[in-house]
């Protein structure tokens, strides 16, 4: 694994079998393509780590003037796109939208699907370049659709004179005339910013695997996006930052930090912020995000749930359970402290992740496209059923299921029948009014 790491060093993984190379992980290291992402998120902008990660080498002046100019010029979001949101229920969850509007997304461009413009479609590299420009220039557009269906108001459409981060904040507070004069705080913009930058790509996560696990079929670019955005959506994946929120919530006070934390050790509850399959020491974007935090909450004024925040992750961090199991704060706790303070709901804070996090999952779709080990991916699959059953007994002679067997392992039995559905409250309340009199 190691050679292969070091004979291929920008490249993001190597295929069939999954391994990272662009991204050295040893505890408490993180680098995009051997840069350390301390030094990016201190003195690059995210749409030059965008260029970066995407295309391997930070872009010089021209280049990011011409890379900017394409992702502003393909910012706003055509009509069926806008139809297909709002045909979903008012309460729709923000990731449903976003996950809507990029399937939509990827019916709007026919030219570039290989379904219908033939397999060889993307060896174009302007083909490749005019998908990349058109993801990552609409995510923030799409990311404010989102938040203004939940709101009941109209994003305002794109700014091509602001940066990216300053371009997502205007579409959502330049008002409902969107007044082009408005300006985003110029701090508060380049905390987004610096955010973007620490989400931009993490190798072979969850959701990065889907996108490359769609995208090994031969599917087109925005549905590999929209099936990795899917996988992003979980509460163990991108949606821990909301859930770490309606955790601090719940929690609610300091005072009760302690049952909070036995009822973790006993199993009743997840620590959720906490913990990350490969950071086992330190997640080096959580001091960066706290120092971010500091800077956001100077402007938009503290928190209450910060103080439970802090006394939670230290009490965590003394603790043996969490200890033993080298379980440290990770990107996602203190982020959506970050969010709230900038006046997002968490409902909406998997959506802050999402947009960045698209230029990974095209790097990665850009990287397998010319690798000439992509095959389609067919994971192992262990069988553990029966072998071969005897004949198919009549409808009438079949033998009710059996008891489900006491559970000798963790493993929780699946139970062979269809369990009862019960009628729908609109159902009773139909017959309810047809019966009546
Ligand atoms: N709270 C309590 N216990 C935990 C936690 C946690 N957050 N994370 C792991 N553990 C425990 C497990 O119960 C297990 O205990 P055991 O040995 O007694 O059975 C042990 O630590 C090892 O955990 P694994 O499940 O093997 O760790 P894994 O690497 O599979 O899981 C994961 C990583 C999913 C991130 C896990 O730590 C977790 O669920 N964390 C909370 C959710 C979260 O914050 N996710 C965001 C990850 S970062 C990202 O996606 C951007």
């Amino acid at each position: 694994m190691r050679d292969l790491r070091l004979q291929r060093p920008h490249h993001l993984i190597h295929h069939p079998s999954f391994l990272s190379s662009s991204l050295l992980h040893v505890p408490g290291i993180l680098r995009y393509r051997g840069y350390p992402i301390e030094r990016l998120a201190e003195a690059a902008t995210f749409p030059e780590v965008a260029h970066l990660v995407i295309y391997g080498r930070l872009p010089t002046g021209g280049e990011l003037t011409a890379w900017e100019d394409a992702l502003s010029r393909h910012s706003a979001l055509p009509a069926p796109v806008l139809a297909a949101v709002d045909a979903l229920p008012h309460d729709a969850h923000p990731m449903g939208t976003v996950l809507t509007a990029l399937c939509a997304l990827s019916t709007c461009h026919p030219e570039q699907n290989p379904a219908l413009a033939g397999e060889g479609v993307y060896a174009d590299t302007a083909v490749q370049d005019k998908q990349i420009a058109r993801l990552v220039g609409k995510m923030p557009a799409i990311a404010a659709l989102a938040y203004h269906r939940a709101s009941g108001r109209r994003a305002a459409p794109p700014n091509q004179r602001l940066g990216y981060a300053e371009n997502f904040l205007y579409m959502l507070d330049s008002g409902p005339g969107a007044n082009p004069a408005y300006r985003p705080h110029p701090a508060l913009a380049r905390a987004l910013d610096i955010m973007f930058t620490l989400h931009a790509e993490h190798e072979m996560n969850c959701s990065t695997a889907a996108a490359r696990h769609l995208a090994s079929s031969g599917v087109d670019v925005y549905t590999a996006v929209a099936g990795a955005v899917g996988a992003l959506y979980g509460p163990l994946h991108g949606g821990a930052n909301e859930a770490v929120l309606r955790m601090l919530a719940r929690i609610g006070s300091v005072q009760a930090i302690p049952a909070f934390l036995a009822g973790v050790k006993a199993k009743k509850e997840k620590l959720f912020g906490f913990g990350h399959r490969v950071y086992k020491n330190f997640d080096p974007r959580a001091a960066i995000i706290r120092k971010v935090a500091e800077e956001v909450f100077a402007i938009q004024g503290s928190d209450p749930l910060i103080a439970v925040a802090v006394a939670l992750a230290d009490a965590a961090r003394e603790d043996a359970y969490f200890k033993d199991r080298s379980l440290y704060p990770n990107v996602d706790f203190y982020s959506g402290l970050v969010y709230r303070s900038l006046g997002f709901p968490p409902a909406f804070f998997t959506v802050l992740f999402a947009v960045p996090r698209v230029v990974g999952y095209l790097a990665h779709w850009r990287e397998q496209l010319v690798d000439p080990d992509t095959r389609i991916v067919r994971p192992q699959q262990v069988y553990e059923g029966d072998w071969l059953r005897p004949e198919v007994e009549a409808l009438g002679e079949r033998a009710p299921p059996p008891a489900l067997p006491a559970a000798a392992s963790k493993k929780p039995a699946l139970a062979p029948v269809f369990g009862e559905v019960p009628p729908s409250n609109a159902y009773r309340r139909r017959v309810a009014g047809t019966n009546w009199a």
